[in-house]
């Protein structure tokens, strides 16, 4: 059984450090995309304060279909040019945004969504999918939480195989 001792009331960088240590701890052994992905999510979940929804959309095609997350049931399937995760997947960056009904084209699947993050997950040239976060207030996420949450998706990478997720 793994439990996490992250003091969540710690500075977000050491936050973000302890988090990806943990991240690493927590998958090593295994590299099952289903299974990681999920522990990832739940990790995150445990972690973060202030959020309501987090989880991974996996590129499939020219889609993003919905993986494994915590919150809500979701919106499955997000094309490349819809909502902040299309916008991040296409810029291949991340998007930070601070108030949603302020982003053109933000798909709201939980009314009560009022600002989010979206990471790439991006090894080598190859897009996999984003990372989503979600949060119930406005300016949750920062500069801080984009260089934490960018190292902890560069920690995911290379611990999920994620060829065995490739299909049409
Ligand atoms: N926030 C997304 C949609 C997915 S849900 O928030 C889980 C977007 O506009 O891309």
């Amino acid at each position: 059984m793994f439990a996490t001792s992250i003091d969540r009331s710690q500075p977000k960088s050491a936050l973000y450090r302890d988090l990806a240590a943990s991240l690493g701890s927590l998958l090593s052994g295994e590299t099952d995309p289903v299974a990681n992905l999920a522990n990832a999510s739940a990790l995150l979940a445990q972690t973060l304060s202030g959020i309501h929804w987090c989880g991974f959309y996996l590129a499939r095609g020219d889609q993003l279909v919905l993986g494994p997350f915590q919150g809500k049931p979701a919106c499955v399937r997000i094309r490349l040019d819809q909502g902040v995760c299309g916008a991040a997947a296409a810029r291949r960056q991340t998007v930070i945004v601070p108030d949603v009904d302020a982003f053109p084209g933000h798909i709201a699947c939980d009314a009560a969504s009022r600002s989010e993050i979206v990471v790439p997950i991006i090894a080598g040239e190859r897009l996999h999918g984003v990372l989503d976060i979600d949060a119930p207030e406005k300016g949750r996420f920062d500069e801080e939480d984009r260089a934490g949450l960018e190292g902890f998706v560069r920690t995911l990478v290379p611990l999920v195989n994620w060829s065995s997720l490739l299909r049409p």
